[in-house]
């Protein structure tokens, strides 16, 4: 039977909500299967609470992924790491979120939203998410490590 590739779960606070909206809207249009867990609007939110919640939803089934977006996409990255499993990585330009996928086997995608082109940060989404992992043994030893 062939193995479902999972859902992509989406979260954001104040600061990244325009940007996951425009996220949203792109991987709706190639008919990804996504959920979005907010936030819903551009009222103030905190990074942890919507990190906590991406990590509950993306736990429930193998081979989810995440992407998280608050102002920098720092704060999101330091919430989710804190969760066994998670590995969380901030990119800000192509080799960046090309790398997280192929040598780290990143889970989840955090970005910046403010300040920056938001067409560029579709971008290294869709980059991120066509990456596979290299599976090269030294790689998946270091991810091994991580959780240990
Ligand atoms: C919110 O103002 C901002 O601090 C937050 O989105 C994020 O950038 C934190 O890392």
């Amino acid at each position: 039977m062939k193995k479902s590739k999972g859902f992509i779960v989406l979260g954001s606070d104040h600061a990244g909500f325009r940007l996951k909206e425009a996220i949203k809207a792109h991987l709706v249009k190639k008919r990804t299967n996504i959920v979005d867990v907010g936030v819903y609007c551009e009222q103030p939110a905190d990074y942890p609470d919507i990190a906590k919640r991406l990590v509950w939803v993306m736990k429930k089934k193998e081979g989810n992924k995440g992407m998280l977006i608050c102002g920098t996409g720092t704060g999101m990255c330091m919430a989710a790491n804190r969760y066994k499993g998670i590995r969380a990585s901030v990119a800000y330009d192509i080799y960046s979120a090309e790398m997280a996928r192929r040598d780290n086997d990143a889970n989840v995608l955090c970005l910046r939203g403010r300040g920056i082109d938001a067409k560029k940060q579709v971008k290294l989404a869709d980059i991120w998410l066509n990456t596979a992992f290299s599976g090269i043994a030294r790689h998946s030893r270091r991810i091994r490590k991580l959780d240990r």
